[in-house]
């Protein structure tokens, strides 16, 4: 536990006590020890500026009395309202923590707003939403594996945990089990947190025709990717029997035409080895993978794993669409009337994407052993949490979240729905 901030104090009033006995014959004895004192307390964490309260150690979400479990397990965290803070809590986490993902360190980046992010908190309407505490995580998880599998947006809620959780334990090795693009033991507490990358979750690759030629061929396809709707990436193939803990996600990529172009590289499916015929669509192909997916992590997940899939992440252009000079230039979230603008399916709304990719979710996890991890309605105002011009790309980044920021409450949500669960 904690091993190390211990360690470093218990050497230095070692090698403290060492230098007095030596000292006591010389007349500088005073002078040193008044060193030593100075050193000592400089070393000592710094007190944290008035700005920042710090975080209740015990809240009512720790609470076991009935009336209390009851609120909470009735809870629908997705129902609430994010409000400025003006007594922030402490960040558990700052720009300097080693993971972030350069482009996502709106600190670091200096994007106007980048300090600020850390001062809106998600408000449940009917309840609290504890904070994730590293520590106790660290403990309550010890001898584990938590896996995330997906796209990057998975990989950057997987960065909010690992920042949290090094912010209080620092010794970890670093390796990467199972297939994972990478991944963190934290050695004082055995407790693995793991990175699988994967866009669709299944495999993919490209494609060309061939000669003498196949269904394909004789359809007139030449190129295009061919996606074998039951067959999971080797990437997190085995991240199923490794992991007690998942974290699925899957979503933009499947309508990402920069790369499955429906004309010049179009899905093209194939299973049990063969191209469905007629061929699908998108809208289709992404269900039926979906659904064998979620079949194949239930015959091969371990005996009592917990397997959340998250819900779709957001992303917030205005004016055009990634590639089209969109932006997100906002200063503060979204209000409701405005979050409709953004995203409604009726009117066809440049961000719409969400809720559609949504609803083929919830469809396929239908009584499946999945947890909904449900993180896109309170994102959905977030359109001022993005690192925007600062992500360093040609293109404004609107998709992608600046760290430390919004995924950190998605790990807050995945706390309590861990805690909920009895794991
Ligand atoms: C939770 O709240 C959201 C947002 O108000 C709503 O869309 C959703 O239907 C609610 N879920 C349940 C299970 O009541
Ligand atoms: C560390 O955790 C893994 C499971 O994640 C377990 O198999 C292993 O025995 C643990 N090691 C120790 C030393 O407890
Ligand atoms: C929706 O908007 C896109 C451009 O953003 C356009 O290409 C498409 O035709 C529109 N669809 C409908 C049904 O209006």
């Amino acid at each position: 536990m904690a091993a190390k901030g211990t360690t470093r104090r218990h050497s230095f009033s070692s090698s403290a006590a060492s230098t007095t006995s030596s000292c006591l014959a010389a007349s500088l004895c005073l002078a040193s020890l008044l060193i030593i004192v100075l050193l000592f307390s400089a070393a000592r964490p710094t007190v944290l500026p008035k700005y920042y309260r710090t975080a209740p150690q015990f809240d009512g979400r720790h609470d076991s009395s009935p009336a209390r479990l009851e609120n909470r397990l009735s809870c629908n965290y997705s129902d609430g309202a994010w409000v400025l803070d003006p007594d922030p809590i402490a960040p558990r986490y700052d720009h300097t923590c080693k993971e972030i993902f350069k482009g996502w360190n709106c600190i670091a980046n200096q994007k106007t707003n980048g300090r600020d992010l850390l001062r809106w908190r998600w408000q449940p309407s009917h309840c609290g939403l504890a904070r994730l505490d590293p520590l106790r995580f660290l403990r309550r998880f010890r001898n584990s594996n938590i896996g995330f599998v997906g796209d990057s947006l998975n990989r950057n809620m997987f960065v909010s945990l690992v920042c949290m959780l090094r912010s209080v334990s620092s010794e970890v090795r670093k390796w990467r089990p199972a297939g994972a693009d990478r991944g963190f033991t934290f050695l004082d507490y055995n407790l693995t947190i793991v990175y699988h990358r994967t866009n669709l979750l299944v495999r993919y690759g490209s494609w060309s025709a061939s000669d003498p030629g196949g269904a394909l061929e004789s359809l007139g396809y030449k190129q295009g990717y061919r996606v074998d709707v039951d067959v999971p990436e080797h990437t997190w193939a085995d991240a199923p029997g490794f992991h007690h803990i998942l974290i699925f996600n899957t979503g933009h990529w499947w309508w990402a035409p920069s790369k499955f172009d429906p004309v010049k590289s179009p899905m093209l499916f194939f299973e049990k080895g063969s191209p469905i015929l007629p061929p699908i669509t998108p809208e289709v192909g992404i269900d039926v993978a979906l659904k064998n997916m979620v079949s194949y992590v239930e015959k091969t997940a371990s005996i009592g794993a917990t397997k959340f899939f998250r819900t779709q992440s957001p992303r917030h252009f205005e004016g055009g669409d990634w590639n089209e000079g969109g932006s997100c230039r906002l200063k503060k979230p979204l209000q409701s009337n405005e979050v409709e603008e953004f995203f409604s399916v009726e009117k066809n709304a440049t961000n719409a994407e969400v809720r559609v990719i949504n609803k083929h979710l919830y469809k396929s996890l239908q009584g499946s052993s999945f947890r909904i991890l449900d993180i896109t309605r309170m994102s959905e105002f977030r359109a001022d949490a993005h690192p925007s011009t600062t992500g360093g790309k040609k293109h404004e980044d609107c998709m992608h979240w600046c760290l430390p920021g919004l995924t950190d409450t998605w790990n807050d949500i995945l706390m309590t729905s861990l805690e909920d669960a009895g794991s």
